[in-house]
């Protein structure tokens, strides 16, 4: 009986014993598990509903205007009349922070290897490529607005790229980082580099 039994699965491998053979390997086609067929089977169907919804009847939203209406949502809960109308902050209106843990926090932004500023101003903002930002003489203006403009605009065509690198910084960032800067006026670090009196002219906070 045993026997027979073990002859009957041996006589139904022949049958879906596949024609190749390699180094003495041979393979079965055994069917896919069910739960694994049913599993393809559901994408499948899945796909078909998805395309009809949101892209053929088009019921479902699209990307663009989920997008739409979360800008919405955030206008009537922050009170603004449209999405757009997000106010700038007016930089004049800051204050120069003056404690210790956004000036820290703006020195960990001014030595961030990311940053790039102390390649072209040196460790102690002492000026390298870019000019000693400890001085008196500026020419960009050396109050907190005209900082944080100068960072965030930078000067292209003098050589320093927005931001020092590109990587973008927050408002908040920005004047933390100015705010440190602002904190370095006259410590007269060693090797300051002498200011380009053809362009920068005496600024007092
Ligand atoms: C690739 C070099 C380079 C990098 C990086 C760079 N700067 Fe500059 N920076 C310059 C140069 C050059 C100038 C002078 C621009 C000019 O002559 O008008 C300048 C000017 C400035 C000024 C205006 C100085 C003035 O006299 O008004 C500030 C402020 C300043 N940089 C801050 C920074 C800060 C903060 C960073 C980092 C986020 C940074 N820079 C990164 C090269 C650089």
């Amino acid at each position: 009986m045993e026997e027979k039994e073990k002859n009957l699965i041996l006589d139904d491998e022949q049958d879906i014993l596949l024609s190749h053979e390699y180094d003495g390997i041979q393979e079965l086609d055994n069917p896919m598990p069910p739960w694994w067929l049913y599993g393809f089977y559901f994408t499948i169907a899945l796909s078909v509903v998805y395309l009809l919804y949101y892209d053929v009847l088009r019921i479902g939203p699209s990307q663009s205007e989920e997008y739409q209406r979360e800008m919405e949502q955030a206008a009537l809960r922050y009170g603004l009349e449209s999405p757009t109308d997000i106010p700038a902050i007016d930089f004049a209106s800051l204050e120069v922070f003056s404690d210790s843990e956004n000036l820290e926090a703006g020195r960990q932004i001014y030595i961030r290897p990311t940053q790039l500023c102390i390649t072209c101003h040196g460790a102690q903002a002492q000026g390298l490529v870019g000019p000693d930002l400890t001085n008196d003489y500026w020419k960009h203006g050396c109050d907190l607005a005209a900082i944080m403009t100068s960072v965030k605009q930078g000067f292209p065509q003098q050589g320093m790229p927005a931001y020092g690198s590109g990587q973008r910084l927050t408002d908040l960032e920005l004047q933390q980082l100015s705010s440190y800067l602002i904190s370095l006026r006259g410590t007269m670090p060693e090797g300051a580099k002498p200011p380009d009196m053809s362009r920068s002219v005496r600024c007092d906070l």
